[in-house]
């Protein structure tokens, strides 16, 4: 893209959310604008929730390309938008807004598509598998589509707050094979994946929170949750003797490069950008 004196006219996107500090949005947009030359201004911004409307207004004043939208304000990004994409219609959350029209805003959803993109780089391929889904909250609501799309046998929901996994369930039915189960049901046979949607460790000094049986050292284990140490859940496969864990820092970097593609037309390379993430961990 190129100005009017033939110089790089710079893009400018945005992160937004509450708290936002900690974002790392910025440096992966950067490493993939990286690979193509493309001149990117993109920063986070502190957004109060019931306040994403009127920032939106003066973003697309300053010339906002695109916004990605972090807690907590996923729900309320799909409530403003003027369009919708199929799969953030479906899960009602946004982490992504595109701003390319004049008075369009449309909203999506690339959580699930990251994921089942970062579980294909481990070489899980969910198609036909029997998935374990834990937590019922807007980031399980956020990938159940998506795994669904994928071709899962089926999905369990389980989830502390038992209404919650069935209202999901109920929610979705349509899209494919899922049920509702009670975390400490003996499952008959253990799973092909169990994800971690949960926001807790779901791993207590008294052991898991869900029954043990759901897991065979076979079981791939991912938990939507990254950091600097070993999640609880991802230590407590490994002392079972699972060997397929892995956390959702790559799932963050898949996501990013979705929301990239639309706004900038290239497929960013996601392997380095996953590889320099976890050294700065
Ligand atoms: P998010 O957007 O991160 O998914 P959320 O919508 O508040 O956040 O959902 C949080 C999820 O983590 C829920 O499934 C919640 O279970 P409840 O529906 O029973 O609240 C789950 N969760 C949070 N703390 C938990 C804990 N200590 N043990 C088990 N599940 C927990």
């Amino acid at each position: 893209m190129t100005g009017s004196a033939g110089a790089p006219r710079t893009a400018l996107c945005l992160v937004v959310g509450s708290p936002i500090r900690h974002s790392r949005s910025p440096l992966i947009h950067r490493l993939f604008a990286e690979q193509f030359d493309i001149a990117l201004r993109y920063e986070k911004r502190e957004v109060a929730p019931g306040t994403l409307a009127e920032a939106v207004v003066e973003y697309r004043r300053l010339g906002v390309r695109g916004i990605n939208i972090t807690v907590p304000l996923k729900e309320e990004a799909c409530r403003i938008a003027t369009g919708h994409t199929s799969r953030a219609r479906v899960a009602g959350a946004a982490n992504v807004l595109t701003l390319d029209e004049p008075e369009r805003l449309e909203a999506d959803n690339t959580d699930g598509v990251g994921l089942v993109r970062d579980l294909l780089n481990h070489a899980i391929d969910v198609k036909g598998l029997r998935v374990l889904l834990l937590g019922a909250g807007g980031a399980a609501r956020g990938v159940l589509p998506a795994l669904l799309a994928a071709g899962t046998a089926t999905v369990t929901v389980a989830n502390r707050t038992a209404s919650r996994a069935e209202a999901l369930v109920t929610a979705f039915a349509a899209l494919g094979a899922l049920e509702a189960a009670a975390p400490d049901t003996r499952f008959a046979q253990p799973f092909d994946v169990i994800l971690n949607a949960t926001a807790a460790g779901l791993v207590t000094a008294n052991g898991p929170t869900f029954s043990r049986t759901a897991l065979a050292e076979t079981t791939a284990v991912y938990d939507l949750v990254y950091g600097h140490l070993e999640t609880p859940f991802l230590a407590w496969a490994r002392a079972c003797g699972v060997e397929r864990r892995v956390d959702g820092l790559g799932m963050l970097v898949e996501q990013a490069a979705v929301a990239f593609e639309r706004w900038h037309g290239c497929k960013p390379v996601t392997a380095p950008v996953i590889a320099c993430l976890r050294t700065r961990l």
